[in-house]
Order: C-alpha cells, then sequence, then structure tokens
C-alpha cells in the first residue's frame, strides 16, 4: 500500500471525470489539496488524459491515477476504490458524478431507455456510496460522499421521465446513506444543478438555444461547472460535517426547497 503525499488533504474519487461537471470537480479537488482519482468510460480515454495533465501541469504536487470503469457494473466500482486505496493508501471523498440523459417523451421511452439511464444513474450511485461507504467505514476515519441529482430530481420535467426517476432516486438513496453512515463520521450529500454548459447539456438543446434555460432562473444565466465544483470543494471540507441527507440546488434560483 502506497501512503499519500505528506502535504495531501486526503484522497478523492470522481466519476465521469472526462468532461463537464466530473472535468471541473476533479481539478478543483486537486487544487484544494487532494489526491485524484479520475474515472470514466474507456472511450473517454484522451478526455481523461486530458484531465490529468490539467491536473499534473497546474498543481505538480498532486498525484493523479486513472482507472476506467462504467458505473452501472458493480465489479468496476469495486476495482476503481480497490485501485484507488492501492495506489494512494485510503479513499477519503467519493464523488458519484456519472449520469447520462436520454431526453425523450414518457411515450417514446422504451424500456432499453428507461432501463440504461436508471442503470448508470441509479445502480451507479448505489454501488458508488455502498462501497465508498465500506471502505469508509473500514478506514474508520469518517468521510464525504456527494452524488449527482438535478432539478429534475426536484421537479418532474417534459421529455424527461426515466432521467427525473433516476434523479429523485439519487437523493433517496443519499438521504437514507446519510442517517447509516452519519455515526460513522460520513457525510453524503448531493447537487442539484440546473442548466449547466457542458456536453451533456449541449446535446440536449438544438442549436444551442439556451434562452429557455435561461429565462427560467432567477439570475437569467446558465451555470457553469465551476459554480458546481465550488459547492462539492465546500461539503468536502472538515467544516461541512453539519451538512449531511442534503441534496443542494445550484440552479440560479429555479427552484425553491
Ligand atoms: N449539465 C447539466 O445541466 C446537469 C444538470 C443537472 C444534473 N447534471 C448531472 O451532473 C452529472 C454530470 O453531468 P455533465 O453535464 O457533466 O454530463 P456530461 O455528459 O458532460 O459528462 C458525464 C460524464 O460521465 C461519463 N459517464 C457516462 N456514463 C458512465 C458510466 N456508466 N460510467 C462512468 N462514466 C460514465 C460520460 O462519459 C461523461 O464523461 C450527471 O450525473 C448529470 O446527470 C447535469
Amino acid at each position: 500500500m502506497t501512503s499519500t503525499k505528506s502535504n495531501s488533504k486526503g484522497v478523492a474519487v470522481v466519476t465521469g471525470s472526462a468532461q463537464g461537471i466530473g472535468r471541473s470537480i476533479a481539478i478543483r479537488l486537486a487544487g484544494d489539496g487532494y489526491d485524484i482519482v479520475i474515472n470514466d468510460l474507456e472511450s473517454k480515454k484522451d478526455n481523461l488524459e486530458e484531465v490529468k495533465n490539467e491536473i499534473t501541469a497546474n498543481f505538480p504536487e498532486r498525484r493523479v491515477l486513472t482507472v476506467f470503469g462504467d458505473v452501472s457494473i458493480e465489479e468496476d466500482v469495486k476495482g476503481l476504490i480497490k485501485s484507488a486505496v492501492k495506489e494512494f493508501g485510503s479513499l477519503n471523498v467519493f464523488v458519484a458524478n456519472a449520469g447520462i440523459c436520454k431526453p425523450k417523451s414518457l411515450i417514446e421511452t422504451s424500456s432499453d431507455d428507461f432501463e440504461s439511464v436508471l442503470a448508470v444513474n441509479v445502480k451507479g450511485t448505489f454501488y458508488s456510496y455502498k462501497y465508498a461507504a465500506q471502505q469508509m467505514i473500514a478506514q474508520g476515519e469518517g468521510g464525504r460522499i456527494v452524488g449527482a441529482s438535478s432539478l429534475a430530481g426536484k421537479k418532474g420535467l417534459a421529455s424527461a421521465s426515466a432521467y427525473c426517476a433516476s434523479k429523485f432516486a439519487v437523493r433517496g438513496l443519499t438521504q437514507c446513506a446519510a442517517i447509516e453512515l452519519g455515526r460513522n463520521g460520513i457525510t453524503v450529500n448531493a447537487y442539484a444543478p440546473g442548466a449547466i454548459q457542458t456536453p451533456m447539456l449541449a446535446g440536449l438543446v438544438e442549436s444551442a438555444d439556451y434562452d429557455e434555460f435561461k429565462r427560467s432562473s432567477s439570475v437569467g444565466d446558465l451555470g457553469t461547472t465551476q459554480d458546481v465544483s465550488s459547492l462539492v470543494s465546500f461539503l468536502v471540507t472538515p467544516e461541512a460535517r453539519f451538512i449531511t441527507g442534503q441534496t443542494i440546488s445550484v440552479d440560479g434560483g429555479v427552484f425553491f426547497d
């Protein structure tokens, strides 16, 4: 077992970190002082390489490990955590960010569509929370787990039945995990972004017409990936110890709890 560098704040795993929000979280947590394990599908190899290079160039003190894997496959998630611990010695933060969206109306959504969205967004989050928690409990030093919900996890949206169902489920998992893990010093929270400028959002909107999203927010703008990674950066600090089970909106004031 390799120990972490002495000036490291700990070890953080971020799933789906080849692009978008996950990429921003990985870079932010590296800047915050964590050694980082980046993960994505093997098809995103080149993007992951770029993320690794960016972290190494900006934060040469930090270690970065790349682990390919599909979060909807239980063995891949187990392997991801095993690799992190083998390489860096511990697991302190796990961000279950990976997610997919297949925008279709309810009546057009096939069983396969529904199952594939739930496989990544719900089963992937379940495996992530479960195996991250097992490792953190075994270490006995607490930890921080963060999941990816959405505005679509707080209210229904058109053409998003499977996605909404999956993101509501992430809120449920987050609340249950928080209750069960709190006494181990592990907090479990999720972010609920509104429209954030990422490849996922670009895939949802024809001709990059974001006006509708802008109009629906109080601040009249889209969010950036940094808006989300700043929140995660705080949630994983010791100061955030009394925040758990929450799914926190980062949506420019669209949905009010
Ligand atoms: N962008 C938004 O507006 C928005 C809003 C609300 C919630 N979210 C959520 O935030 C998270 C990140 O979104 P994003 O916009 O950055 O998406 P994105 O599509 O730009 O990036 C997601 C990454 O996850 C990876 N991924 C997909 N399936 C995977 C799997 N099975 N295993 C491992 N990696 C996998 C993808 O390859 C991709 O690199 C998602 O869970 C998404 O649902 C995004």
